[in-house]
């Protein structure tokens, strides 16, 4: 599998999605101060966060987005930044970078950023499910095979362990917010308000009510070839909390506890992520 990956500034990415020269032409993308970002390791539940940001948008303005349609930042071809000058604002941008890899412009342009965690463990199941179940996509060998490539950070956009680090430094900052999945699943409605008012949306509770339905992951799953075509019933897979129990080994359990800890204790992301 390390054929599929080609590896930019110490990070490896696939070879399908993403291409040095777009990472060079990435500096030259121009943020706008309207423009919402959602950043998130793989698997983390970012289409879940980027329809309900859809849904805000619609109720708020009547645009309709279609959310599958976001651009992720850093995939596609070099001159999707030349043409993202043309798309019409609100822009919402999807991203698996990590914060210092991200084009100075949403810096300069104060641009908010949500970000989306969650547990390792279940993010890292989700993972190997998508390699193992989508036909079109080389599988691993074996769980194992994969929790240990997890482990190391060979996987597509590298290291949970590095992403998760690298963000916590800057999870206070003014325009950065970070969301829990676990704690979406909790508390759907709870989870859009706050998503809501970080970016200024003023939705009314029938409204809140309406989109939280539509947001469920059965709601979700039963559109999801609409949404996203063949790989959709993939993509929506089981969208449960702790499913990382029906494959991890205690072996493997206690070994991404140690990694958790050695690299998350003491931050306020490894206080509230919940393993
Ligand atoms: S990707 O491929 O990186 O963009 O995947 P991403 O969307 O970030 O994450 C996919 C997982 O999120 C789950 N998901 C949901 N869970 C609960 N509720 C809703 N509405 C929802 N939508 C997506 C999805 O099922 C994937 O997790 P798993 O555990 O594989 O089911």
């Amino acid at each position: 599998l390390s054929r599929l990956f080609f590896t930019y500034q110490g990070i490896p990415y696939p070879i399908t999605m993403c291409t040095s020269e777009t990472f060079q032409a990435l500096d030259t993308f121009e943020a706008r101060s309207d423009d919402m970002v959602l950043a998130s390791y793989p698997k983390c539940g970012s289409n879940w966060i980027l329809h309900i940001i859809s849904e805000l948008i619609s109720a708020d303005s009547k645009k309709k987005y279609k959310y599958s349609e976001f651009p992720v930042l850093e995939c596609g071809d070099p001159e999707k930044y030349q043409r993202m000058k043309e798309f019409p604002s609100p822009r919402i941008l999807a991203t698996h970078l990590h914060y210092d890899k991200l084009p100075g412009s949403i810096f300069k342009n104060k641009v908010k950023i949500l970000v989306i965690f969650r547990n390792p463990k279940d993010t890292a199941v989700s993972f190997f499910h998508f390699h193992n179940d989508v036909p079109d996509i080389p599988s691993y060998g074996s769980w194992d095979d994969f929790f240990s490539q997890f482990m190391k950070g060979q996987v597509s956009w590298g290291s949970y362990f590095d992403f998760a680090v690298n963000w916590s430094k800057h999870l206070d900052h003014e325009n950065v917010k970070f969301i829990l999945y676990e704690d979406l699943k909790e508390n759907l409605t709870a989870g859009i308000k706050q998503i809501a008012e970080f970016f200024g949306f003023s939705p009314t509770g029938e409204q809140i009510q309406t989109i939280s339905a539509q947001s469920t992951f059965q709601a979700m799953r039963a559109k999801s070839q609409e949404t996203h075509g063949a790989i959709g019933p993939f993509l929506f897979r089981k969208g449960e909390v702790g499913d990382w129990k029906n494959l991890f080994s205690e072996t493997q359990n206690q070994e991404m506890d140690e990694k958790f800890k050695e690299c998350l204790a003491g931050t306020s992301l490894g206080a509230k992520l919940k393993l």
